[in-house]
C-alpha cells in the first residue's frame, strides 16, 4: 500500500512528544509539514491548564475546511483532552472522524481503518489497554538524543492535577522493554537517553527500583549520557541519590518540582511533604552531589495562597537557587479537588496571580543569569545536538547540567561531546568556543 502523508500537530509535555513518535510509527506514516498534503491530521493535545486545552481545541477548527474539501481526509483527536471530553468532541466539532486517548495509540491503525470502511467515529478512551508500551517511537535519523518512556500515568494525587484523570494510574514499563528500546537508539548513534515518566524516580519493576535502573543503563557502553523527568520529590531514596552520584553517565540535573513553599499551600495541592522537608532533601542531595543542578516547576495563585504563602515560595526559591524553573498560574482543571477549592477557598484574583508570577518570574531570570555568568572561564562537557538557531556556522548543544550552550563548530560535531570554554553567560543560555 502507498504510504500515507500524516499531518501532526503537538502540545505539551515531553510525553507527548513521544506519544507524537508512536503515533507516526503506529501508522507507520510518512510525515508532512503542509495539512493540506496530508491523508491523516492529528492534534495531540494538551489538558493541564485551561489555556493549553483551548489552544489545542482552536487549532482543529483549522481543518474544518480542509475536510469539506477533501472528504477522504481524516481528522482526529488524541492526547490528554480527547481522554478528558471524549466522545462530546465529535458534537462539538462535526468534522472529527476520532477520539484517542493517551493510553491508546496501539489501536490507532484500527480506528483510522473503522473511519474509512466502516464509515464510523470511533472514541477510544478506555484504560484497560494492556499493550501501553508496545508501539516504539520513530525516531529521526541523526539525532543523538532521545526519550525513553519508563512509566504512563500518575498514582499521586496532586490537588491541581488533570494528568491522573486523564493518563489513568502509574503502570511502570519493564525493564527488558525499556533495555530493548535504549539499545535500538543506541544502533541509530543515539548517545543520551533521558527516561521520562510523570513521577519517574517511582519507577519499580520486580524488585527493582529507580536507581537499580539507572545501573543497568549505565552498563550500555554506547550510551554516553543518562538523563531523566520528572522527580517525585518524596520518591527521592538513598539508592537513586547514590546511584546518581556513583554512576558517572547520570547528569548532574534534576527536575524537582516543589509547586510552592508554603507548608499551608503544599498541604491544600496535597503534595505530600513540607518546606523544611523539600528544603532539607535539596541539602541532602547537594552534600552527595556537590555539584548538583536543580531544576523545577511553581504554581502561583493556588486557592487560599495569600502574600505570605506566596513569600514562603519567593523565600524558599532564594534559598535553593533553581538554576531555571517553569511557573504558572493555577489553573481550575474540570473535576479537580483544586477546582472545588477555587470556589471554596478564597480565590486570588488574576491580576494579583498575575503580579505574582511576574515577580516570580524576574526573579528566575536573576538567578539563571547570574549562574550561566558563574561559568564564565569555565571549561564544560558538551554533547552537540545540532546547528544553532542564530548562525549556521555554529553548532549547539547542552552541558552535564542541561545548560544550552552555542559555540562557532562544524555540523560534524554533532553526536559527540566536546570540551568548550565559557565566554559568555546570557539569560538562557551560554556562549563558548571550542578547548
Ligand atoms: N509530574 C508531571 C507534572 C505534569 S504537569 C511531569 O512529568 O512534569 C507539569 C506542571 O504543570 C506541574 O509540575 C505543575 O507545576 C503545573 N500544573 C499542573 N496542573 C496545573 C494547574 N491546574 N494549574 C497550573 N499549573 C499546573
Ligand atoms: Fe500531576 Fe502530581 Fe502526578 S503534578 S502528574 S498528580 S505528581
Amino acid at each position: 500500500m502507498e504510504k500515507k502523508y500524516l499531518y501532526l500537530e503537538t502540545y505539551g509535555c515531553q510525553m507527548n512528544e513521544y506519544d507524537s513518535d508512536r503515533i507516526i510509527n503506529a501508522l507507520d506514516a510518512e510525515t508532512t509539514d503542509k495539512p493540506e498534503n496530508a491523508d491523516v491530521i492529528i492534534v495531540n493535545t494538551c489538558a493541564i491548564r485551561e489555556k493549553a486545552d483551548q489552544k489545542a481545541l482552536s487549532s482543529l477548527g483549522r481543518y474544518k475546511n480542509l475536510k469539506s474539501e477533501n472528504p477522504d481526509l481524516v481528522v482526529g483527536i488524541s492526547g490528554c483532552v480527547a481522554q478528558l471530553y471524549g466522545d462530546k468532541l465529535l458534537k462539538r466539532m462535526p468534522y472529527l472522524d476520532f477520539v484517542l486517548g493517551p493510553r491508546a495509540i496501539p489501536k490507532l491503525p484500527q480506528l483510522i481503518e473503522d473511519v474509512r470502511e466502516k464509515r464510523i467515529r470511533p472514541v477510544e478512551t478506555s484504560f484497560d489497554i494492556e499493550e501501553v508500551f508496545e508501539i516504539q517511537p520513530y525516531h529521526e535519523q541523526g539525532k543523538s538524543t532521545a526519550f525513553v518512556s519508563v512509566q504512563q500515568g500518575c498514582n499521586k494525587r496532586c490537588t491541581y492535577c488533570i494528568v491522573p484523570t486523564v493518563r489513568g494510574s502509574e503502570v511502570n514499563r519493564p525493564l527488558e522493554d525499556i533495555i530493548r528500546e535504549s539499545v535500538y537508539l543506541l544502533s541509530k548513534g543515539v548517545k543520551e537517553i533521558t527516561l521520562i515518566g510523570q513521577t519517574v524516580n517511582s519507577w519499580k519493576y520486580d524488585n527493582y527500583k529507580f536507581g537499580d535502573l539507572l545501573h543497568f543503563l549505565a552498563e550500555l557502553e554506547a550510551l554516553e549520557r543518562i538523563r531523566f523527568t520528572t522527580s517525585y520529590p518524596r520518591d527521592i531514596t538513598k539508592k537513586m541519590i547514590n546511584a546518581m552520584s556513583d554512576v558517572n553517565k547520570v547528569c548532574h540535573h534534576l527536575h524537582l518540582p516543589v509547586q510552592s513553599g508554603s507548608n499551608k499551600v503544599l498541604k491544600l495541592m496535597n503534595r505530600t511533604y513540607t518546606r523544611e522537608w523539600y528544603l532539607d532533601s535539596v541539602a541532602r542531595l547537594k552534600d552527595a552531589i556537590p555539584d548538583m543542578a536543580l531544576s523545577s516547576d511553581i504554581i502561583v495563585g493556588f486557592p487560599g495562597e495569600s502574600e505570605d504563602d506566596f513569600d514562603q515560595t519567593m523565600t524558599l526559591m532564594e534559598n535553593v537557587q533553581f538554576e531555571s524553573s517553569f511557573s504558572f498560574k493555577f489553573s481550575p482543571r474540570p473535576g479537580t479537588i483544586g477546582e472545588k477549592l477555587s470556589k471554596t477557598n478564597e480565590m486570588v484574583d488574576d491580576i494579583r496571580a498575575g503580579e505574582r508570577l511576574s515577580r516570580l518570574q524576574e526573579y528566575q531570570k536573576e538567578i539563571t543569569l547570574k549562574k550561566n555568568q558563574e561559568r564564565v572561564g569555565k571549561i564544560e562537557k558538551v554533547l552537540v545536538e545540532g546547528t544553532s538557531k542564530h548562525d549556521p556556522k555554529w553548532v549547539m548543544g547542552r552541558t552535564d547540567h542541561n545548560r544550552i550552550v552555542n559555540f562557532p563548530g562544524k555540523k560534524s560535531l554533532i553526536g559527540s561531546i566536546v570540551d568548550v570554554k565559557i565566554k559568555e553567560g546570557l539569560a538562557n543560555s551560554l556562549r563558548g568556543e571550542l578547548e
